[in-house]
């Protein structure tokens, strides 16, 4: 879910609608609003849907303003999408509002003591116990709503960001964090709170990252933080990297489309600056060499299409680095019982850095003793937070529920890692590294190309392929991770059932699968690097081309031996091996955003998906 907080001196509505616009990637079944207005009474407006559907009904019948404002983007978990399980939830006679996010696992308990105790409820959520609970507290606390907070937060198990304002205390917003994100955005006169620095960047870029089981209070003059029990904690303050006009749509048709645009800049700003004399030399990881050098295994973890991107930095890892690498899914890997130890760096992945699943995994591999790094995207997210050390991409906010850029950008600060862990080992000298570098270097202008010269014949050519029900993927080597990432953007967004294989299993079961008219795409390797992989690829391709499958030869500039057995090319420019795999993506990324579009469906908001997971 997406949070917003303000206080100031302006009118708090369109603050937080606006913020919430920008969190409505976060999730949005329903979306609300708070203010306490100018009379000093507690206005609240919720409604099912998307937020498009509570600011036609704030137009038409208009709620008094204020300065003082919380606003709620959901995505269901306890209770379907309704007006009523919508936040903000009220308690204490209505003039406390409260929004949540997470979950509260002992809910149900509370509910039953506050029952008993003769207090009633209006909907089916966890939220609204906490809403009630804080109202109790409210009282039991003669109105001070920090200590209040104190109280409930020493009540309640899970993960949650709570954030609450009382009609008796106009001026504050209280909020409270275990598990889930919130950061502080610094303006003015006037204070934010929210989710993520996205909802305030187009008011301020100084924020204030809140740290674990923290509560924090603001007026339109100042920020307190303390810990749980009340104590003062210091804050790290950091200057947000985007501007403001990053998360705007601008003149795209969607978000995704301009992330897709954005993906040679992803590249490129994530490489910028980490490149000396040549070779790889990534300044946040100055003085972490032992870091490196003292582990001889490595695991990625990440969830979704993160999960990918790490199965393509495995096979550089590995060859440049010459460190064991595996790739796990994060919500696998806990539950498992892992073989890590001191001697295991983990590197998670996560465009949004609040992934719960991925967070719990990162946090149990560093109980058990385990090195952690993560790549993330966003800055002040609570991954990077809980890790050893941290390596940004630098792809800019992500709101595409699907994710595009951030992949290629995944993709690539994997590679720099690999480099950089390559130098610190040893395993490649540096005019080999110089090498990788230049093509890395290299992979935006091509993936420009790309755009330029193939967008508008894959949008036609997905247009002609709308009413498919299924498509297959397939690739091998560092093409396989990529079918994968084929087959999920379609699932995501288009709803067609899609499957991406390893092209050498086919004959072990998906072969049955085929039956004549069936698309199946294939990631062709290049014939230079390996003529026998590439001889492999294309004897596959004849395999279900004679049960009558249509191909689709995602194809490398110059290869003609596709010709003969593929109904359709897509061509990317030629490359080194471990680079065609950011390139072969991009096709895909538009096709399955052409076939959405196609379909008349919602590219960047697709059905029960939200983009950033923060429960289990
Ligand atoms: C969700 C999104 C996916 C994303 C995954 C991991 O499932 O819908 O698009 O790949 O989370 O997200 P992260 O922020 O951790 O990269």
């Amino acid at each position: 879910c997406g949070i917003v907080g303000y206080v100031g001196h302006r009118d708090s509505q369109p603050i937080l609608l606006s913020g919430l616009s920008r969190l409505e990637y976060r999730g949005y079944d329903s979306a609300g609003i708070a203010v306490i207005d100018a009379d000093g009474a507690l206005g609240m407006r919720k409604r099912a849907g998307k937020l498009a559907v509570l600011r036609d009904d704030l137009t038409a019948v208009p709620m008094p303003s204020g300065t003082t404002g919380i606003g709620h983007t959901r995505w269901a978990t306890h209770g379907g999408p309704t007006d009523a399980n919508a936040h903000p939830h009220l308690a204490d006679n209505d003039d406390l509002a409260l929004i949540h996010n997470g979950i509260i696992e002992n809910y149900a308990e509370i509910k039953a003591a506050l029952v008993a105790e003769g207090y009633t409820f209006r909907s089916e959520t966890d939220t609204e116990v906490a809403a009630v609970l804080l109202g109790r507290e409210f009282r039991a606390h003669d109105g001070d709503l920090v200590a209040a907070f104190r109280a409930v937060v020493s009540r309640l198990e899970g993960a949650f960001t709570l954030l609450a304002m009382h009609k008796d205390t106009p001026g504050l917003v209280v909020g409270a964090r275990r598990n889930s994100p919130l950061v502080i955005g610094l303006g003015d006169g006037e204070n934010f709170l929210a989710s993520d620095v996205a909802a305030f960047v187009e008011h301020t870029r100084n924020a204030l990252a809140i740290g674990q089981d923290e509560i924090v209070a603001i007026t339109a003059e100042g920020v307190t933080v303390t810990d749980f029990t009340g104590a003062p904690v210091e804050v790290e303050p950091f200057e947000v990297m985007w501007d403001a006009s990053a998360a705007d749509k601008g003149g795209w048709s969607s978000f995704m489309a301009k992330e897709v645009s954005e993906e040679p800049d992803a590249v490129a700003n994530t490489v910028r600056g980490r490149i000396r004399d040549g070779i790889v030399a990534i300044p946040e990881l100055d003085g972490l060499d032992e870091l490196f050098a003292g582990i001889n295994r490595i695991i990625i973890i990440a969830c979704g299409t993160a999960a990918y991107a790490g199965m393509v930095g495995k096979y550089a890892i590995e060859q440049w680095a010459r460190v064991p690498a595996d790739v796990e899914l994060a919500h696998e890997f806990r539950y498992r019982d892992p073989v890590i130890g001191p001697d295991t760096l983990v590197v998670s992945i996560s465009q949004s850095g609040e992934t719960m699943d991925t967070l719990m995994a990162v946090k149990y591999a560093r109980e058990r003793g385990a090195k952690t790094l993560s790549i993330c995207n966003t800055q002040g997210a609570t991954i990077p937070r809980e890790s050893d050390a941290i390596v940004y991409t630098h792809a800019g906010p992500e709101v595409a529920v699907a994710s595009t850029k951030a992949f290629v950008a995944q993709v690539t600060a994997q590679y720099l890692l690999a480099l950089h862990i390559a130098h610190i080992r040893g395993t490649l000298s540096d005019t080999e590294i110089a090498q990788q570098v230049l093509e890395l270097e290299e992979v935006p202008e091509k993936i420009s190309r790309i755009l330029s010269d193939e967008q508008a014949h894959i949008e036609q050519f997905a247009k002609w392929m709308a009413d498919t029900r299924s498509v297959l993927f397939l690739g091998r080597h560092v093409g396989y991770p990529i079918a994968l990432e084929g087959a999920l953007k379609l699932k995501e967004i288009s709803y067609i059932h899609a499957e991406g294989f390893a092209a050498g299993e086919l004959k072990h079961g998906p072969i049955a699968l085929i039956e004549p008219g069936q698309p199946v795409f294939v990631l062709v390797p290049s014939p230079s690097h390996s003529p026998l992989l590439h001889s492999k690829v294309i004897s596959n391709i004849q395999e279900i081309r004679a049960r009558g499958a249509r191909i689709i030869a995602v194809a490398e500039e110059g290869d003609a031996a596709v010709l003969p057995y593929a109904d359709e090319v897509l061509r990317i420019p030629f490359a080194g091996p471990l680079f065609e795999p950011i390139l072969a993506v991009v096709p895909l990324h538009i096709f399955a955003m052409g076939l959405s579009t196609a379909k008349g469906l919602d590219v960047d908001q697709p059905r029960n998906l939200a983009k950033s997971v923060t429960v289990e």
